[in-house]
C-alpha cells in the first residue's frame, strides 16, 4: 500500500488578475493578514503527512524559495531585540523532516504542464497538487481529508465543490457516479464547459491526489482551453484506464486568484485571528453596522 509524501505546488502562474501586485512577485505571496497563501498551503500539506514539497516556480521564483529559506540576518536581528515569539514562529515554519524542492517552468503553458515539470521529483510516487490560491479553511485540512481516502482507495482522487451553473465557465467539471457520502465516480471530466454543456455542477479546485501514471497523458495531451497545456485533460485520459474519484471535501473555499475571493478571505481569518480579531470586529461593526 502506497502512501502520498510528496506534494506539488505550482507558483508559476502568471497571476494576471493581480497585477500589479505580481509583477516581481508570485500571487502565491499574496498574505491573508499575515501569511501567505503558498505557507497555508504548505502548512495543510504538512498536516496530512507530506514530507516532500515540490515547487514549480517561473519568473518570479525567489520570492518562494526565500521565504521558505532560513533567513539567517533577519533571526539574528530578532533575536537582538528580544522578539522570541515571531522568531520562534519563523524557525519553525518547517519542521526539520520536511525537504523542498524547486523546479522552474520556464514558460507559463498552462497547469497541466506546471504539474508535468515535476516528474523528475515525484519519481513514480502518487502524488498531491495543491493550488495555494484556492484557500480552504477546514476543521481538518483538505489535503489530510483526501490523504485519508487515498489509503483506502489507492486511485487518483480530485478534490471538487458545489459550484453555481453559472460559473460552470470557470471550472473543470466532473460527471459524477456517487459511490459514498461526498465520494463519486469520475465517468468524465470537462474544462470550462459552457452551464448548458456542463455534466453536473461538481468543480474540481485546487486539490489533486494523482496516481503517477498521470506523466504519461500529461506528455500526450494537447493545447486545451484557453490554448493552456490542461491537467483536467491528462485526467480525462487517465480516467479512461484508470478509476478516478471526486471528493467534495469538508471547508470552506476562497478562490483567492481573484480579488473578491482574495477580500473575502482576509475579511474571515482577520475575524478569527488572535491579534486582531476584537479590533476588527469592532471596526466592522462601527464602519458597517449603524
Ligand atoms: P490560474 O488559472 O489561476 O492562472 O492558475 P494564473 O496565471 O496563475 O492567474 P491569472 O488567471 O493570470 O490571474 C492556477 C494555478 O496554476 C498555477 C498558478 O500559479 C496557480 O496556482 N500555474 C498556472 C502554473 O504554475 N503554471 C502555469 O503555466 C499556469
Amino acid at each position: 500500500m502506497q502512501t502520498v509524501r510528496k506534494a506539488v505546488f505550482p507558483v508559476a502562474g502568471m497571476g494576471t488578475r493581480f497585477l500589479p501586485a505580481t509583477k516581481a512577485s508570485p500571487k502565491e505571496m499574496l498574505p491573508i493578514v499575515d501569511k501567505p497563501l503558498i505557507q497555508y498551503a504548505v502548512e495543510e500539506a504538512i498536516a496530512a503527512g507530506i514530507t516532500e514539497l515540490i515547487f514549480i516556480t517561473g519568473r518570479t521564483k525567489r520570492a518562494i524559495a526565500d521565504h521558505f529559506d532560513k533567513a539567517f540576518e533577519l533571526e539574528v536581528e530578532l533575536e537582538q531585540r528580544g522578539k522570541t515569539q515571531v522568531l520562534a514562529e519563523l524557525r519553525n515554519m518547517l519542521p526539520p523532516e520536511i525537504s523542498c524542492i524547486y523546479i522552474r517552468q520556464g514558460e507559463a503553458l498552462g497547469l497541466g504542464h506546471a504539474v508535468q515539470c515535476a516528474q523528475p521529483a515525484v519519481n513514480g510516487e502518487p502524488f498531491a497538487v495543491i493550488l495555494a490560491d484556492d484557500l480552504i479553511d477546514a476543521e481538518k485540512p483538505v489535503m489530510k481529508q483526501m490523504t485519508e481516502l487515498y489509503s483506502y482507495h489507492q486511485n487518483s482522487i480530485i478534490g471538487v465543490q458545489n459550484i453555481a451553473r453559472e460559473e460552470t465557465g470557470s471550472y473543470g467539471i466532473v460527471s459524477p457516479q456517487p459511490l459514498s457520502d461526498k465520494l463519486y465516480r469520475v465517468a468524465s471530466i470537462v474544462e470550462k464547459p459552457k452551464p448548458e454543456a456542463a455534466p453536473s455542477t461538481l468543480g474540481v479546485v485546487g486539490r489533486y491526489i494523482l496516481t503517477p501514471r498521470i506523466f504519461h497523458h500529461l506528455a500526450h495531451i494537447e493545447r486545451g482551453s484557453g490554448g493552456e497545456l490542461q491537467l483536467t485533460d491528462a485526467i480525462a485520459a487517465l480516467l479512461k484506464e484508470q478509476q478516478v474519484l471526486a471528493y467534495e471535501f469538508a471547508g470552506t473555499r476562497y478562490d483567492c486568484g481573484a480579488k473578491i475571493g482574495y477580500l473575502q478571505a482576509t475579511v474571515e481569518y482577520a475575524l478569527k485571528h488572535p491579534q486582531v480579531k476584537d479590533e476588527f470586529y469592532a471596526y466592522i461593526q462601527q464602519r458597517f453596522c449603524r
